[in-house]
């Protein structure tokens, strides 16, 4: 019989840091250049045909990539359980869109967007349908964020956000308009797209 759990030590007084996700992959050299041109991440070691590790940090690696002769296509991933996102953040606003028109212009671009308070983030879909967020915490503070999140009405109110095209975004900053500005007006539901999609699931890429 388990032991029964001691109060105040449910948790390890040193948490262990999340480092990185791997994915099993039918298009492994399709998705280590989607990764590199989307997040900047490159191979740190790279198996042709078996696995890739990439980073964009001083980790060793961030996303793992694996080929396996067994797998499948996966099978109504939109409404399955698991993974729905990975995310990166950008230091801040500009890098950020930035980031967003140098991929549009690859003609990689969003599949929804969204404004949650705590950051502004686009979601991608990579080859094989995984989400991936890209964002920038709108506070500019990991703190700051966080006792928001856990402290505001705004938050506990509606925590998936508010929808916004991404074009708009641009022309706003092109018009001059601060960041603080741009994302208050988002939050607002100034900048939704014509058609909000109907839902945060993933595009069926299979
Ligand atoms: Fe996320």
């Amino acid at each position: 019989m388990a032991p029964a759990p001691i109060p105040g030590k449910d948790r390890p007084i040193i948490a262990p840091k999340l480092h990185h996700s791997t994915f099993l992959t039918l298009k492994l050299d399709e998705m280590v250049l989607w990764y590199q041109k989307v997040a900047g991440l490159t191979p740190v070691h790279y198996a042709p045909g078996e696995a890739a590790w990439l980073t964009n940090d001083e980790a060793n690696h961030r996303i793992a990539l694996v080929t396996h002769p067994e797998t499948k296509a996966p099978v109504d991933k939109p409404t399955s359980a698991g993974l729905h996102h990975t995310a990166f953040e950008y230091d801040g606003f500009d890098p950020w869109v930035d980031n967003y028109v140098r991929l549009r212009e690859d003609g990689i671009v969003p599949f929804m967007c969204l404004d949650h308070g705590i950051t502004m983030s686009m979601y991608y879909a990579d080859p094989e349908g995984n989400g991936v967020e890209i964002q920038f915490d709108t506070f500019g503070d990991w703190n700051r964020s966080k006792e928001w999140m856990w402290a505001s009405l705004e938050f506990a109110s509606n925590p998936i956000g508010a929808w916004f095209d991404p074009d708009r975004i641009v022309r706003a900053r092109e018009e001059g308009l601060p960041m603080e500005e741009i994302h208050a007006r988002a939050r607002a539901g100034e900048y939704q797209p014509e058609k909000p999609p109907a839902s945060i699931l993933l595009p069926e890429v299979y």
